[in-house]
């Protein structure tokens, strides 16, 4: 798939799914309406919106359609979007800028920012439960909700966020580099991925594959935000550049360098394409997505 090809397609999902995201929270009555503003300026204001179309991907390579998938899309960036919104705070990497805008505490301040993750994490299960309670053979539903809850909680992201956050100022690890990046991020990548074929009921072995593509890509994907965090644009990105220099994170290029960490990262991407090619032709989005994301600026 060419280049041009493949980012008018990844656009039109990008779109799709907006317009998906933007009919939550839509709520200027209630009482408590402030929280659904603060929930819903980091879920609209953008976002690459990977996670969802890598979950709406697997899913529909494992050859389904419905709306349940869509509302599961939904969670995940949403669950994706407390992370950041949380990760942001001044408690943890003090950024001013996401999305290329101004972070959330910087607008609703830090007690409604926290109350927006937490409300946006919350309502995330409450929207698959409600799905899942809906259907009339849920074991599928329930397999995916599983793997989104484990991949986000202490075993998975918030298990990485807790060892990049001790891991400040410390001397160069590769030990505990390798766990917060399989955690922090990689995990809730993966996820995404398999939990779209756990809904679309995949056989073991397409399990697997989607599985191994997810872990690839993951790791590949903080890389490279490792890496644009030193290199990147500003205005392209969205966020704050040279966040990591100053907190004394501990990053690939902080333990590897600028050269081989993007090597590094190359294969990775490389065993993402090698796992997911088992799907045949139906897996060209899936290959050019990971070609995206070792080359992409923002
Ligand atoms: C940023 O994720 C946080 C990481 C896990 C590296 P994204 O780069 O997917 O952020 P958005 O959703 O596009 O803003
Ligand atoms: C974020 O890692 C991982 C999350 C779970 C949010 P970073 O702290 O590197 O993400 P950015 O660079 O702020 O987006
Ligand atoms: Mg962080
Ligand atoms: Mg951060
Ligand atoms: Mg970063």
């Amino acid at each position: 798939m060419k280049m041009m090809d493949f980012k008018s397609m990844l656009e039109q999902r990008q779109q799709e799914f907006d317009m998906a995201l933007s009919t939550h929270f839509n709520e200027p009555t209630l009482y408590q309406h402030k929280v659904f503003e603060a929930m819903r300026y980091s879920l609209n204001v953008g976002g690459k919106r990977i996670r969802p179309i890598l979950f709406l991907e697997a899913y529909s390579l494992c050859g389904k359609s419905s709306q349940i998938a869509k509302d599961f899309a939904c969670a995940l960036e949403m669950i994706h979007t407390y992370s950041l919104i949380h990760d942001d705070l001044p408690a943890m990497d003090n950024d001013d800028f996401r999305r290329g805008n101004p972070t959330n505490h910087k607008v609703f301040g830090e007690g409604m920012a926290i109350l927006a993750g937490d409300g946006l994490l919350n309502y995330a299960y409450e929207l698959m439960l409600k799905r899942t309670l809906d259907s009339d053979n849920p074991r599928p539903a329930l397999l995916a909700m599983n793997t989104i809850a484990t991949a986000s909680g202490v075993y998975g992201m918030i298990g990485g966020q807790v060892v990049d956050m001790q891991s400040e100022g410390k001397a160069p690890n590769e030990e505990d580099l390798s766990f917060i990046h399989q955690h922090k991020t990689a995990a809730l990548l993966k996820a995404s991925v398999v939990a779209g074929g756990y809904l679309a009921q995949a056989s073991q072995e397409n399990l697997s594959r989607l599985d191994a593509y997810g872990h690839h890509i993951g790791m590949a994907f903080q890389i490279v935000d490792d890496i644009l965090d030193i290199v990147g644009n500003q205005d392209k990105l969205g966020k704050t550049v040279g966040s990591d220099l100053e907190r004394g994170k501990l990053t690939y290029p902080c333990v590897y360098g600028l050269e081989k960490s993007r090597v590094m990262a190359k294969e990775h991407l490389e065993s993402a394409k090698q796992a997911i090619c088992g799907f045949g032709p139906s897996s060209e989005f899936f290959s050019a997505l990971a070609d995206f994301l070792l080359h992409r600026e923002y």
